[in-house]
């Protein structure tokens, strides 16, 4: 592990970058190389200094293209970790296809070339598999996928083919479900930075219905952490589920970013998303068993650091500028 070669798609996005960060800082020997489309929230800025002193190579690639990819896995790996996909849920209720390429077309691309290099390769999917969760429940690696939103019904057709690989041709594969992460450098779109830039604004903040949706936080580096455990022992044929277990509403998260940056602007509940989940809980016993405990900081300690860092790298906002992002804006929260 120490000194492998590892191929991360959509290593230019907001976990990818992360994970690319963790992986080289604790990782000194291992050589990184990521392939990224650039989509509206790809950006090669999110590893700066690592491309400029070649520390990572970079392929700008998209994964649902055969071809394009062929020729990044001629150089040879030890390991595919699949970050890249379409992640915003609200976009998937304007472009399904665009989800159903990159998240359901880019993983069979992926899949068929690790069976042809002989690559073991880790999908990274997401708790929005399991729908939404009631009180009561917690949802095992064994729970049946019932996905409400395009986004999630593309991952979990992803987990789908990954699962028909191993019992297809038992291919070396693994899936990594996940709970909200949090952090630096995530598209500013996504509620936790898209509510700090509209703070500092002084904008309304757009809260979907009651606010009252819950969501287990998991800060994006304890994310990464656990993801480096368990590829120093890959679980080959297995699902895992990391979750953290803080659980806020949307509104007690909007209420500690107000308190956090002291901004003034009024909540402005509107009307809430198409089956927009309430509750989402994922059991972690699985991962925590084979490889120890999960570390999560706590959401309060995490959310200071969170907010300190995008007020210090305000640049970042500038993406919500593009033209991608300027006219999902403009379509999803000034027609409401
Ligand atoms: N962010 C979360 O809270 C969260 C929670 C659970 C699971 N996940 C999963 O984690 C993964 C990463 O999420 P994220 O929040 O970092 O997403 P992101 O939107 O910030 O980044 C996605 C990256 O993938 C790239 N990409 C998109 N389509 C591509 C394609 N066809 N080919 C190559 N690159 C492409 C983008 O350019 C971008 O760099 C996703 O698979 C997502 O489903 C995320």
């Amino acid at each position: 592990m120490a000194d492998s070669s590892i191929l991360v798609c959509g290593g230019c996005g907001f976990i990818g970058s992360n994970f690319v960060r963790v992986l080289a800082e604790q990782r000194p020997q291992a050589r990184i190389t990521v392939a990224d489309a650039l989509s509206y929230a790809g950006y090669t800025d999110n590893l700066g200094d690592l491309l400029d002193n070649r520390r990572v190579v970079f392929f700008l690639r998209n994964i649902a293209e055969y071809e394009g990819m062929r020729e990044v896995f001629h150089n040879s790996y030890d390991l595919v970790i699949n970050f890249a996909a379409e992640t915003h849920v609200d976009r998937s209720l304007y472009n399904t296809s665009s989800f159903v390429r990159a998240n359901v077309v880019g993983v069979d691309v992926l899949l068929a070339l690790c069976r042809e290099f002989n690559v073991p390769f880790l999908q990274i999917s997401t708790d929005e598999v399991y729908g939404p969760a009631g009180e009561k429940d917690c949802f095992t690696e064994e729970a049946q996928l019932k996905p409400s939103s395009p986004y999630a019904a593309s991952k979990a057709a992803a987990d789908l083919l990954v699962q028909s690989a191993i019992r297809t041709f038992g291919q070396d594969v693994a899936i990594v479900r996940t709970t909200n992460n949090y952090g630096p450098r995530q598209f500013p779109e996504k509620l936790i930075p898209y509510f700090i830039h509209l703070l500092q604004q002084g904008q309304p903040l757009p809260v979907y219905g009651d606010g009252l949706q819950k969501r287990c936080w998991l800060h994006v580096e304890d994310f990464c952490s656990a993801l480096l455990k368990l590829i120093a022992d890959f679980p080959s044929r297995e699902i895992f589920n990391i979750g953290a277990t803080s659980e806020y509403t949307n509104l007690e998260v909007i209420e500690s970013l107000i308190r956090l940056t002291g901004g003034r602007s009024p909540v402005n509940h509107v009307a809430d998303r198409p089956a927009h989940d309430r509750r989402y809980w994922i059991d972690s016993s699985k991962f925590i068993a084979r490889y120890g405990a999960l570390t999560q900081r706590d959401l309060r300690s995490g959310l200071e650091s969170t907010v300190k860092w995008y007020l210090d790298n305000p640049r970042i906002f500038e993406r919500l500028g593009g033209n991608e992002a300027q006219s999902f804006e403009q379509s999803h929260y000034h027609h409401q």
